[in-house]
């Protein structure tokens, strides 16, 4: 009688070995970011899932999350590291406790331009910069443009000296608390999520960010005054962790990198779009006034914030520094 049961166990065994593995459960890659959907980076998110579940039906499940519904800025690069969240696109000004080469982007007044920007981001150093997060467990894949930040405040910022005294909300950077500082204005590190209502509150004078994100959160409606100052960039590194990235299997981590690939592509077009057409849409709903700056007026500010640079040369490197630099000439 045992060796009957002991027979008939190793045949349900064997055949549960060969039996189909059927509806397997999906692969989950949670995408979470802090912006509004119809950003750069909101419609890249929504481009990626589509791109992967038409390609990897069944497969895998893309769930983005905007607006900070899952984490906020703080938060999601340690979830991750968690494995609370796969994917994520924080501003290049959030990395500095995983490195200190990123901070390069928040020099004031350091690329000229996006297509500077894009020269950079695309050149051996700065694809190498993508890797400078790998020790602490995260992996870039890629860049993503927003655009460069204009200075929004209560009171019309044309000369440094107007900033002086004011508050100004700024992302967790050290390099933009410094600036900040530079021309007098008392920075305050605040989560993206509570940026409208700190500047409706008055509980802070003024903040930087580019146009789609001043039109996205309606920042124009609570800051009276825009100065379009281009001083400085807020882009994203598409980042996620090695533990889940090295775990995909081999036939689903390609498809997964070429879909992020071409939506982060999908991404850039809509971010030059936007910088221009949510400028234009600020500018006509009469609720904030953009002030355009002098050659001169700009020249103020430049010299007002450049020693900035100087004070972070050696935590970047100079070499760094000199390389992004290099990107302004075509
Ligand atoms: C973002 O664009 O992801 C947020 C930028 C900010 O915190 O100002």
């Amino acid at each position: 009688m045992k060796m009957i049961k002991t027979l008939l166990a190793s045949a349900v065994a064997c055949t549960a070995l060969a039996a189909p593995v059927v509806n397997a459960a999906p692969i989950e890659i949670k995408f979470a970011h802090v912006v509004a959907e119809n950003t750069p980076k909101g419609k890249m998110a929504i481009r990626f899932e589509k791109l992967v579940e038409e390609r990897l039906p069944g497969k895998v499940d893309v769930k983005v999350y905007p607006n900070s519904q899952l984490f906020g800025d703080n938060k999601v690069l340690e979830a991750m590291l968690l494995g609370d969240v796969q994917l994520a696109a924080p501003s290049l000004s959030k990395f500095q406790k995983y490195t200190k080469q990123l901070q390069v982007f928040d020099l004031p007044f350091l690329f000229e331009d996006m297509e500077a920007v894009e020269r950079f981001q695309q050149s051996e150093v700065g694809q190498g910069l993508l890797k400078s997060v790998e020790r602490k467990g995260l992996m870039g894949i890629g860049y993503i443009h927003n655009g460069m930040k204009q200075l929004s405040a209560y009171d019309p910022l044309k000369a440094p000296a107007d900033a002086k005294g004011k508050k100004f909300r700024i992302q967790t950077s050290d390099i933009l608390a410094a600036q900040f500082e530079q021309v007098g204005g008392i920075p305050l590190k605040k989560p993206f999520s509570e940026v409208f209502t700190l500047l409706q509150t008055k509980a802070v004078d003024g903040t930087e960010n580019p146009w789609s994100n001043i039109y996205s959160k309606k920042f124009h409606e609570v800051q009276p005054y825009i100065t379009e100052s281009n001083h400085g960039l807020l882009d994203y590194m598409v980042v996620t962790s090695k533990e889940f990235w090295m775990g995909l299997p081999d036939d689903i981590r390609p498809v997964v990198e070429k879909s992020l690939k071409e939506a982060i592509a999908y991404g850039n077009e809509v971010a030059a779009e936007k910088t221009k057409a949510d400028r234009q849409a600020i500018i006509d709903s009469g609720r904030s006034k953009v002030i355009a700056m002098t050659d001169a007026e700009r020249q103020q500010w430049v010299e007002a914030m450049k020693p900035v640079w100087k004070q972070f040369e050696d935590e970047i490197g100079k070499d760094l520094i000199d390389a992004a630099l290099a990107a302004n000439q075509k």
